[in-house]
């Protein structure tokens, strides 16, 4: 039975290791937010990627699938427009992943420069568990399930994007017809976000991260530590705009660029204290995150109906892909009972 036609379609996943951060609002969360207008759309939990690395922390994982899924309600996704299920309650995916895996060498798994960032970040060095090195198979199966063709990432994700065409390409050459849909990626138009400690990613495993979820004192704490020029130490004296948190944070949350281009001047004449920018910056954050921490608390209070409506996402989830994986099969010859 031919899968019916699907419509063009947007997917992502977030690991549910904590909850999400301004850098996923600006990287991918916004256009997801967009997009469920225009198209179809899937989002997941990726809690069994997120096992890949957290061997013997699963409890964690598994408690922060409720919590990232309370971050996308509060921050608009809305489950009647879009579908959010979760990674490992969909078997058809690791189904998928096992036959992706007979397409990909070692070698060029080793070769992902994301993966290879990661095994340096977490010191695996030669101990790389196997399921690590092949997480770019399990979100390429995760991708081509859904037949989604535009993936909504930052830009530490467009390896991974060109994995899964690989993949896709020579399954397709392997089986001799189209039947899995090469993707590309929608990167965001503003610049990632730092680290408030001026390090290039912002990360909830380097700690330099404001979550969606944070308190007003948090996000005022957490703007007072921003790294800024570590020579501007007087008021009157002239401050550096380039590698300053503050300013790469006003790029992308002070709406008036008149007024931003103004305070840079003004920052690097001199007699513009850090204090006055962070005031600005922490008045912007403040509005901001303040609705999205009202919205989080309402569901809060109702984890059965967000149960409830993963669990309805995770049933649609897999009609699909139960029907994508049925086709992998046949063009395998791996339909022997009809
Ligand atoms: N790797 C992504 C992350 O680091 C999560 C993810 C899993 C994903 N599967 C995906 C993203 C498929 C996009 C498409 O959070």
């Amino acid at each position: 039975m031919p899968c019916p036609t699907l419509e063009p379609t947007v997917l992502t996943g977030d690991r549910p290791t904590g909850p999400l951060h301004l850098g996923h609002f600006v990287g991918s969360l916004r256009t997801r937010i967009e997009l469920q207008h225009e198209t179809r759309q899937f989002l997941f939990l990726a809690d069994a990627q997120a096992l890949t690395d957290n061997v013997g922390r699963h409890q964690k994982v598994a408690d922060n699938v409720v919590e990232v899924a309370l971050d996308y309600l509060a921050v608009g996704i809305d489950p009647d427009r879009s579908t959010i299920f979760i990674q490992s309650q969909v078997p058809e995916l690791a189904e998928l992943s096992q036959y992706l895996l007979n397409l990909v060498t070692v070698s060029r798994l080793e070769r992902n420069p994301t993966i290879k960032e990661e095994i340096r970040q977490r010191g695996f060095e030669r101990d790389i568990p196997a399921g690590f090195l092949t997480y770019p198979v399990s979100q390429a199966a995760d991708i081509t399930a859904f037949k989604a063709t535009r993936i909504p990432v930052g830009d530490d994700q467009l390896p991974m994007i060109e994995q899964t065409n690989e993949l896709v390409r020579k399954f397709n050459n392997a089986v001799g017809r189209d039947v899995l849909l090469e993707c590309e990626a929608i990167l965001s138009s503003v610049p990632r976000l730092p680290g408030i400690d001026g390090k290039a990613k912002m990360s909830k495993s380097l700690g330099n991260a404001i979550a969606l979820n944070a308190s007003e004192d948090e996000i005022t704490r957490a703007v007072r530590m921003m790294y800024t020029d570590p020579n501007h130490l007087r008021a009157q004296d002239p401050g550096q705009v380039e590698g300053n948190v503050v300013f790469a944070f006003l790029d992308v949350f002070e709406p008036d660029a008149e007024k931003l281009s103004a305070l840079k001047a003004h920052y690097r004449r001199g007699g513009l204290g850090d204090s006055v920018l962070k005031r600005i910056l922490d008045r912007h954050l403040q509005e901001l995150l303040g609705p999205i921490r009202t919205e989080r608390r309402r569901f809060a209070n109702d984890r059965e109906e967000i149960l409830a409506m993963l669990r309805k996402g995770t049933v649609r989830a897999r009609e699909v892909a139960a029907c994508t994986l049925s086709e992998v099969k046949a063009a395998l010859g791996l339909n022997y009972f009809g």
